[in-house]
């Protein structure tokens, strides 16, 4: 069992968990918050959506333990939120529920659309609410709703979903060589807005600069350091390619092309690109740019990740869960390529990135800490 403290609706909340306890079991079953649904109980269906740390995220896939010391806010939270309380006189007035079993969660994420974004139109409410699957009303009354609440918004001034993450904990089983090697603590910073997320970086490797630039131009190099991504085809200047992610139940490859430059004298580069996943139809836009710096006779390379997922899996791409996934997969990468200048192939680099293993072995990690 592990002690976690937690703040839900407001109250701090302090509790024993078993390591494989889901915040929505955690929420329903030892704290009586019933509002929060299960459906599906794989992150497919939307049902069990709640907020943490002020994003829309999915309550059956975060494991409680893990949600030591955020802020938890559940659909019993909004009892007295103004933007809450219109959406739910246009839900019902828009005739946007039957059975209701997929209301609370439709409405959690609802309200981060009209906050996040304000006034959307039609298209943006549907590409922002595909995460989120009701069996018996359809979309149009949804939809409707949403319009209807958000015509008279104005967008967040300030990216209320930002959060900095913490260093992103050590995960165990990277391939990596005895030297150089990649200097444990990286920082990442995450915001989203306007349905982009983005993420900076600061990795630190203890390798000449010279080595690790000469290992940056390398596309092929870069693709082989970063668990799930393949290069098909590179030219010089496009890189056709394809980056395999299972999460859980759900797997997705996207196919793709990006545009890849480098300034020299700055050293800097910038990938820049467009993927699609063939079984869901998601379509993932980003860019990759980063920048080498000198530090004293090791060297940084600062990243960042901008991205935007369209399709089946956007709510995916917002939630702690995958960008806590993107800071780890950094460290590996920096792991990775520290491993390849010390002459070290990524041997044991697999075909395709397993994100919920790496969570879980990112959980197993952060529980052994918890007891040391
Ligand atoms: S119950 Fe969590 S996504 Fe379906
Ligand atoms: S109202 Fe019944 S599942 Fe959405």
């Amino acid at each position: 069992m592990n002690a976690i403290t937690l703040t839900v609706n407001g109250t701090p909340i302090s509790a024993s968990v078993e390591p494989r306890t889901h915040l929505a079991d955690f929420l329903r079953e030892h704290l009586s918050l019933t509002g929060t649904h299960l459906g599906c109980e794989q992150g497919v269906c939307g049902a069990c959506t709640v907020m943490i740390d002020g994003t829309p995220q999915r309550s059956c896939i975060a494991f409680a333990a893990v949600c030591d010391g955020a802020d938890i806010r559940t659909i019993e939270g909004f009892d007295d939120d103004p933007v809450m309380g219109e959406l739910r006189e246009a839900f019902s007035s828009h005739h946007a529920l039957q059975c209701g079993f997929c209301t609370p969660g439709m409405l959690i994420s609802s309200r981060d659309i009209v906050t996040r974004l304000g006034a959307v139109d039609e298209r943006t409410i549907r590409e922002e609410l595909n995460g989120n699957l009701c069996r018996c009303t359809g979309y149009v009354g949804i939809v409707n709703a949403v319009h209807a609440v958000a015509k008279d918004k104005t967008p967040a001034t300030r990216q209320e979903a930002s959060a900095t993450i913490a260093a992103p904990m050590a995960v165990p089983a990277a391939p990596v060589a005895e030297k150089p090697r990649a200097a444990p603590a990286a920082s990442a910073a995450v915001s989203s807005g306007q349905g982009w997320s983005e993420m900076s970086q600061s990795v630190p490797i203890t390798a000449p600069p010279e080595a690790v630039w000469t290992a940056l131009k390398d596309v092929r190099v870069l693709a082989e350091c970063l668990p799930g991504a393949e290069i098909e085809a590179f030219d010089g200047r496009t890189a056709r390619g394809r980056m395999s992610v299972k999460f859980g139940p759900i797997k997705a490859s996207f196919g793709g092309e990006a545009e890849v430059s480098f300034d020299e004298a700055a050293r800097t580069g910038l990938i820049s690109g467009s993927g699609r996943d063939g079984g869901s139809g998601s379509q993932v836009k980003g860019e990759l740019g980063f920048a080498l710096k000198e530090d004293g006779s090791a060297s940084r390379v600062d990243v960042t990740l901008r991205y935007r997922v369209a399709g089946p899996l956007a709510q995916f791409s917002r939630g702690a869960l995958v960008q806590n996934l993107v800071g780890h997969l950094a460290s590996l990468f920096a792991d990775n390529l520290a491993a390849r200048l010390g002459g070290t192939p990524a041997a044991t680099r697999p075909k395709e990135l397993n994100a919920f293993r790496l969570l879980l072995a990112t959980l197993m990690s952060w529980l052994k800490g918890q007891r040391g």
